[in-house]
Formats: C-alpha cells, structure tokens, sequence
C-alpha cells in the first residue's frame, strides 16, 4: 500500500475549515488588524462559540471574563487568538468520539493539547515569543498520526503494538507498518493545506530537530514538550520509555539558542506538568462541542 499516495485522495482531508484557511491568509498581510480579524471569526458562529470560551479558559489566565469575540480579540491581541482560531478550527474537524477509534483519538488530542500547554509555559519561562505559534504548531504537530487513526486504523494498531513489542520509536514502526512515517504524512497534509513554513516544519522536522531550518527554536519547543508529555502521563505510545532530557537533540538545539536553559530545574519542572496537563482538559472542553 503506497500509504502517501493514498492521502492524496482522501477529500475530507484535503482542506483546512475555511475559517483557519482565511485567517492564515489574513495574517499574512501585515497590516491587518483587530476588526478584521473579529469579523472574520464572527461569521462563523460555532467556533465564535468556542473562542470565547477558550479565551476564558485557565490556559490564558485573564483577569475579566470575555463575551464577545471582540472582547477576546482586542484582550488576546491578533496573533495570538489568530493562532487559537486554527487551533480549536483544526480540533472540531477531527474530534470524533464514536467509533472504535474514539481511544486512540482521545489519546491523541489529549497529547496535542497537553504539548501545545506545556510548549507554552516552556516558552514562557524562557522569554521566547512565539505569539501562540507554539501552541498551534504543538497542536498540529503529530498531525501524520491523527490521519493514521482516522483512515488506517488497524495500520495504526500494528504500528502501536510493535512500538510496546519491540521496543523501538514509533516513526521506525510507521516506516516497517505504512511505508513512511507520520513526519512524512504530516508534510503531506501540511502541503494540502499550504500552511506556512514554520507550522510545516515543525510537523515534518519534530522528530529529528536537527534538520529544522525556518525556526528551530520553535521545533525545539515543542518537541521538549513532546517528549515531556510521551514520558509523564499524556503518552500516545511514540516510545519514549527512557528520557535523559539533555541527550536530546532538541534540548541541545534550544541550549545553543537559550543558554539559561541548562540551568532549568528539569525535575521541578515535571511536577508542574500535572497543573499544564488539567490545564489541556480544559481546553479540550472548550473546543470540542
Ligand atoms: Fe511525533
Ligand atoms: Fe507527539
């Protein structure tokens, strides 16, 4: 089975919800402003919904409740609830709770989200701005996976059993199983969406930072992120079973750019995971009806 080619062919997959569509393309015109960003999101009625409450949810932490789309516009600023709009966007197409695919879906939403929190507070206390990049581009970033379970299902769960068998990481499993792995599917799909260079990389480079080249601090985020999650408690079977953090490529990427990152309390850090991870629940109930 030529499993690429086979995504090619998928319709519902072929295209992004419109609304994320014309928001990306928006911020690509670098005098675009409050309003027209509200308004745009105003015409869709059921991710307005959402944003608002998302935007009141603990992840962002605001002081005064928001009730309008403006509200949160004007209070989150234009990129950020930018980034919210693909992001939650992105998770009402593919949230799916039936099936008997409906675990491993769960499991990997809740991974994503907890990557795309945890990305942010590592971001945070590092100082770097990524205006929500990084918790969009967490949230896509195993994006290969998720077209795995929706349409290879029992691929998928060859793929997951050899990785507890064998012992080995989850890309060489696709590899063995499907041909290619998830970074390569994620490309695809980040091609049939056209979505820009940064997002794109992180989904096709996250497994081997190294080749990062657009933005590798952002790859580098959200893989730490990643392999945080995979090893405490929002795993989604990648096969991380031992973690020596700063053996990793991405840890070392990160420390060439953020020196003061080697000075981070690492073990503090995960004990702080369960608040991000309670955090990604929230997030989850917000977006997904
Ligand atoms: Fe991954
Ligand atoms: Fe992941």
């Amino acid at each position: 089975m030529d499993f690429l080619k086979h995504l090619h062919q998928i319709q519902e997959l072929a295209t992004l919800p419109t609304v994320a569509l014309k928001i990306l393309k928006l911020l690509e015109d670098p005098n675009v402003n409050v309003n027209d960003i509200a308004r745009l999101i105003e015409t869709d009625v059921a991710i307005s919904v959402k944003i608002i409450r998302v935007a009141n949810s603990p992840i962002y932490g605001l002081r005064n409740e928001v009730y309008s789309v403006m509200q949160a516009v004007s209070t989150l600023g234009v990129s950020r609830i930018s980034n919210i709009v693909v992001g939650v966007a992105l998770f009402s197409k593919f949230f799916r709770t039936t099936g008997k695919q409906s675990e491993y879906m769960m499991n990997f939403w809740n991974h994503s989200t907890s990557v795309g929190v945890v990305a942010k507070t590592l971001a945070a206390k590092l100082k770097l701005n990524f205006n929500e990049r990084e918790f969009v581009a967490a949230l896509m970033h195993d994006i290969g996976k998720l077209a795995m379970i929706e349409y290879f299902p029992q691929h998928y769960q060859q793929t997951v059993q050899i990785v507890e068998q064998e012992g080995i990481r989850d890309t060489e499993a696709e590899q063995k199983i499907l041909g290619a792995d998830h970074n390569q599917a994620g490309g695809v799909i980040a091609d049939m969406w056209q979505l820009p260079a940064d997002l794109r990389e992180v989904i096709t480079t996250h497994s081997d930072v190294t080749q990062a080249k657009v933005d590798p601090s952002l790859v580098a985020v959200v893989r730490i992120a990643d392999l945080l999650c995979e090893m405490w408690g929002a795993s989604i079977h990648e096969g991380v079973v031992q973690l020596t953090i700063e053996k990793e490529k991405a840890w070392q990427v990160l420390c060439g750019v953020k020196p003061e990152l080697k000075s981070l309390d690492i073990e503090a850090f995960t004990f702080e995971l369960e608040e991000d991870f309670n955090k990604a629940k929230t997030f989850i109930e917000g977006a997904r009806s």
